[in-house]
């Protein structure tokens, strides 16, 4: 296996050594970055004065043709891409090759690569939590109408919309959104040029290097900026939030979609088929996504017990900070562009949802309000309610079958115009608190998602 040391080494390292240092095919990941990292490095020694401006100029020709030539032509028998890049370099350009790692160590030039890479990652995953977004916010639209269900504890509790139920989905998005805005604030910062960890004795211009890779700034320490992995971990929590209410939407639909709710049809463009069962159609993306959430959180545990026995100063410990976060990243991003498919593609049973809210005494929180309302203190209103629904129950009759008569049988301190209240369109109707899912206050809240949404970015919600 080539190597970019050997010098002090009589003997060469065993091969399971090698095999079981490479981290190669994972760095794959990251080949463009790590480039374009050198770059910066490259042109900022011609600037100082460090080595000439042609050298520097050969350096940059040099990595802009492997960038061109791509992956495929880098070495793949050394230990990592920051090898196989000097390697090819040098192929390319001969000994002034060997000037590019000047003022550079492979710790600061890994963490460079890894911070670039997120910073790119993390505006994708930006732009996908806003078209899930979108999808969410058109079902909000569309369905503010369609009664369905609401559940407490899995059980029936009030009637409440399609529409509604997604613009919770809604606000959850844009939580994410927001710390992964945050994320992207507060990891964007330079460590090029702290070297090893002690920084360098060349006068190099990091400020130059940190611009022209658009950070932020440079960080102030040369020890922390080689040491700290804390913005990877950011990284996987944000990710394992994101994947958590992904896990949530899936669940739901895997749920809707068996025929026990009956709530949805997923598209056979998102759906598969059983290899026995002719008539099955299974929602497998949904339960990948579920399935692969308890990776998503395993990774963030897995990098803080890395990390938590780490002193300061680089360890090749932090070599396993990347695959999770190549993998995380990863999960998020196809995930929320599943989810969006299976949401844009479903075919709603609104009548099946309609009717599921019939006969489940769902409205009975209704009845107890309207007799608040009058003037009865609500535990009482909820004891005679308790006895209405009894009463039901024992006539084998739900509460929406309920007559005037029948009413006045059970309770006859309840006027008879009570009943108009226990139809679930009348009980949506009245829910109009701000958040609710009455109709004047869904149009309050749409209109507030999608002032929202307009902004660039991802706002706070007031
Ligand atoms: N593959 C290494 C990593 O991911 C690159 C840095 C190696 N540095 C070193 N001093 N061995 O951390």
């Amino acid at each position: 296996m080539k190597k970019l040391w050997g010098g002090a080494f009589g003997e060469s390292t065993d091969e399971l050594v090698d095999r079981f240092g490479q981290s190669i095919r994972t760095d794959l990941n990251f080949w463009q970055e790590d480039i374009i990292g050198s770059v910066a490095h490259a042109r900022m020694l011609g600037e100082v004065g460090i080595i000439t401006k042609d050298e520097a100029q050969q350096l940059i020709d040099g990595l802009e043709k492997i960038h061109e030539g791509g992956p495929e032509a880098l070495n793949m028998d050394v230990e990592d891409i920051h090898t196989a890049i000097e390697i090819k370099l040098r192929e390319l350009c001969g000994d002034v090759a060997g000037k590019l790692h000047t003022a550079r160590s492979r710790n600061d030039q890994v963490a460079t690569a890894a911070r670039l890479y997120l910073h790119n990652e993390l505006l994708l995953v930006l732009d996908l939590i806003k078209d899930l977004q979108k999808t969410l916010l058109e079902i909000g639209q569309t369905h503010k109408g369609t009664i369905m269900p609401g559940y407490t504890h899995q059980q029936r509790a009030q009637p409440i919309t399609l529409g509604f139920h997604y613009m919770a989905h809604f606000w959850a998005l844009q939580r994410h959104g927001w710390r992964a805005e945050r994320l992207f604030e507060s990891a964007n910062y330079s460590p090029l040029g702290a070297a090893a960890l002690a920084g360098t004795g060349f006068p190099i211009n990091r400020q130059a290097t940190s611009d022209e890779l658009g950070f932020t700034a440079p960080i102030p320490n040369a020890l922390d900026a080689t040491s700290d992995r804390s913005y990877i971990l950011d990284a996987l929590h944000v990710s394992a939030m994101i994947m958590i209410d992904l896990s949530r939407i899936s669940q739901e639909l895997v749920l809707w979609s068996g025929r026990e709710f009956g709530f949805v049809k997923l598209a056979d463009s998102t759906t598969t088929g059983s290899s026995i069962m002719p008539q099955k159609r299974n929602p497998d993306m949904a339960e990948l996504i579920r399935g692969r959430t308890g990776r998503a959180i395993a990774n963030w545990v897995t990098l803080a017990t890395v990390m938590k026995g780490l002193p300061l100063g680089y360890n090749r410990d932090t070599q396993e900070d990347k695959p999770p976060l190549f993998d995380s990243l990863g999960k998020v991003k196809d995930s929320l562009q599943l989810v969006d498919m299976m949401l844009r593609t479903a075919d709603w049973q609104v009548e099946r949802m309609a009717t599921s809210v019939r006969g489940d005494f769902s409205t009975a929180t209704d009845l107890a309000d309207y007799l608040a309302a009058s003037g009865v203190p609500f535990r009482v209103a909820h004891e005679m309610v308790g006895k209405v629904v009894r009463g039901c129950e024992e006539r084998g009759i739900t509460l929406e079958e309920l007559t005037a008569s029948v009413l006045a049988e059970i309770d006859p301190e309840i006027p008879a115009e009570a009943i108009s209240v226990l139809q679930p369109e009348q009980s949506v109707a009245r829910r109009e608190s701000f958040g609710g899912p009455g109709p004047k206050a869904m149009d309050v809240q749409v209109a507030h998602a999608q002032a929202i949404f307009a902004e660039r970015g991802f706002p706070k919600i007031a």
